[in-house]
């Protein structure tokens, strides 16, 4: 994998907000706590955490929690500035992450930190073409 960017302080605070909302993930059926945070432009912060379910699939991961919340409160693609997770997110949460146009993606990965954009993340990528 390339070189990743390094972290900023603006970084490390959004991923910290990441660290701290994991403790309030529902996974009693992975035991697998995930945590994701986001910035907008303007400098509001969400957060949200992965909620489980006992049929298995209709399970919600962090980083579709956050958007979810974020979007419901009227943020649109275009109006983050960074979304911080404490895992690399799965690819489905990419295709989440492409959809609100995130450049910068922070995830704690293999003991490190990568940084990304969702367009890095998900090469070639589907596109609605109508
Ligand atoms: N999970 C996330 O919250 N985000 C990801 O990108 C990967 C996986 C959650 C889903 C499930 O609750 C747990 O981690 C184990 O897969």
């Amino acid at each position: 994998m390339s070189d990743s960017p390094s972290t900023t302080q603006p970084d490390e605070e959004l991923l910290s907000e990441a660290r701290a909302v994991a403790d309030n993930a529902y996974a009693p059926y992975s035991g697998f706590h995930v945590g994701a945070a986001l910035r907008t432009r303007t400098g509001k912060v969400y957060t949200g955490a992965n909620v489980e379910n006992a049929s298995y699939p209709l399970g919600v991961c962090a980083e579709r929690t956050v958007l979810s919340c974020a979007a419901s409160d009227g943020v649109r693609p275009g109006d983050i500035e960074a979304v911080a997770i404490t895992a690399s997110p799965c690819g489905g949460c990419r295709q989440w992450l492409l959809e609100f146009g995130v450049a910068r993606v922070v995830f704690a990965h293999a003991g490190g930190v990568q940084i990304r954009s969702a367009d890095e993340l998900l090469p070639h990528s589907f596109i609605l073409d109508t």
